[in-house]
């Protein structure tokens, strides 16, 4: 076990590794075709052990490039090379990144969209011409968003369920619940064990409608029953065109299933080979103590919200240290679908201006040396600024930044 400051917001929460260290360098920040972006401290990556490959501690999240605000196909492939030459080694995507039917901005409610951000992956990678292999790919399944694939349109809350075939992908069903959704940024559920306690004693489905309606605004819901999972997960590996999938999440706890029932999907998809390693997302510290003790060493990393404006209130990346258990921080620079804290980056903005570069490398720069085992997975809309980002691996603070931004974090 390492040695972990109780503090999530301290310099060091375990010793952050060092630049130097035996591990093999990946790509060269900076350094990719047409790249613009240089930085003196910038170094090659170190990579690091991760789900069986060894990764940069920087990859891509692929979500601004599925869903609402997406650039066009191209684009997002070629954002996606310009990572992978860069030197990212680690993407990032989910079942659920597509765009849903409702609510959503004008121009979505395509049921052809179905599995966008698993085959955009798929292709980018196909079409990449470097170490494929080298590359891994992680998903995410429980979640889905609202998607009309019935001629009549959307159904309403109070409708029951029913399982549609995607006219896209063979074999392929999306349980469709009408005006339903849980946004990203909500907090998961606190609780672990039992379905979210419902005083009008309704049963878990018309539970998790209802829970669901009331948190309605981009489309997202959670859906994390085991026979969902199972199916979900198979789907995503078809998307992806692989035998096994690196690591799948639990996207998150679904109100009405008990979060043993969701690990338990993940302990069958471990057990049949299905996927490699089991992550989980949205949880809680009692949530990750149930998932390591029913999955063991299948259970390799934690997916929260971290960056300055969300720094882990309830510690859940101490207690990964704790556990031996890699931390991988979703929404790394605050999210794109929201407006943010602005004040949480005032102190990020200051040492980025200081050194004459972004603020947003500023701030991946430091959240990895939060703890020697975080992966931070930033999206990007454009190759511009994923090179941008990519070049944080390079960047070493200096004692007097860290103090700065340590101290602004923590004051907020
Ligand atoms: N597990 C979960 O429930 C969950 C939830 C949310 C996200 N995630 C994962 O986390 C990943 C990242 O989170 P996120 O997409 O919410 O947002 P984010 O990474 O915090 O923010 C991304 C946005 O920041 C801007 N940006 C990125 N790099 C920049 C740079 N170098 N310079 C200037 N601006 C830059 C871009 O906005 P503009 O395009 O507007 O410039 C980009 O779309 C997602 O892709 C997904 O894989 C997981």
């Amino acid at each position: 076990m390492k040695d972990v400051n109780a503090s999530p917001v301290n310099a060091s929460i375990v010793n952050a590794r060092p630049v130097n260290d035996e591990s093999a360098r990946v790509g060269q920040a900076g350094a990719g075709p047409g790249n613009a972006v240089t930085d003196a401290n910038a170094a090659p990556a170190v990579a690091v052990p991760f789900a069986g490959k060894r990764v940069p501690r920087l990859g891509m999240g692929t979500m601004a490039l599925a869903i609402e605000g997406r650039p066009d196909r191209n684009t997002a492939i070629g954002t996606i090379h310009a990572a992978l030459d860069a030197g990212v080694r680690y993407l990032d995507t989910a079942w659920s990144y597509y765009l849903p039917s409702v609510p959503g901005a004008d121009g979505t409610g395509v049921a052809a969209d179905f599995g966008y951000g698993e085959l955009l992956v798929r292709d980018a990678l196909a079409s990449w011409d470097g170490p494929r292999d080298e590359v891994l790919v992680a998903t995410k399944t429980g979640y889905r968003r609202t998607i009309d694939v019935t001629p009549d349109g959307p159904r309403t809350p109070n409708e029951p369920e029913e399982e549609t075939s995607s006219p896209d992908v063979p074999g392929a069903h999306i349980t469709h619940i009408g005006e339903s959704a849980e946004h990203p940024e909500f907090p998961a559920p606190a609780g672990t064990s039992a379905p979210v306690p419902n005083a009008s004693g309704e049963p878990p489905a018309q539970s998790r409608q209802r829970l669901q309606a009331a948190g309605s605004r981009y489309g997202w819901m959670a859906d994390s029953r085991p026979e969902t999972m199972i199916r979900d997960a198979k789907e995503s590996a078809r998307h992806l065109g692989v035998d096994a999938l690196d690591l799948l999440y639990s996207h998150g706890p679904d109100p009405s299933v008990p979060y043993e029932e969701t690990v338990g999907a993940l302990k069958t998809l471990l057990d049949e080979g299905v996927i490699r390693y089991a992550g989980v997302s949205r949880v809680n510290n009692e949530q990750i103590d149930v998932a390591h003790a029913m999955l063991g060493d299948g259970l390799i990393a934690v997916q929260n919200q971290f960056s300055p404006s969300h720094p882990d209130p309830e510690g859940t990346m101490a207690h990964c240290a704790a556990l031996g258990l890699d931390f991988v921080c979703w929404s790394p620079l605050g999210g794109f679908l929201d407006p943010v804290d602005a004040r949480a980056y005032e102190p990020f903005k200051r040492v980025a201006a200081a050194r004459g570069c972004s603020y947003q490398r500023v701030v991946l720069a430091w959240e990895m040396t939060r703890y020697d085992r975080l992966f931070t997975i930033p999206s990007a809309r454009n190759p511009h600024e994923i090179r941008d980002s990519f070049s944080a691996t390079g960047m070493r603070l200096e004692d007097d930044e860290l103090a700065l931004l340590d101290a602004g974090v923590a004051g907020r």
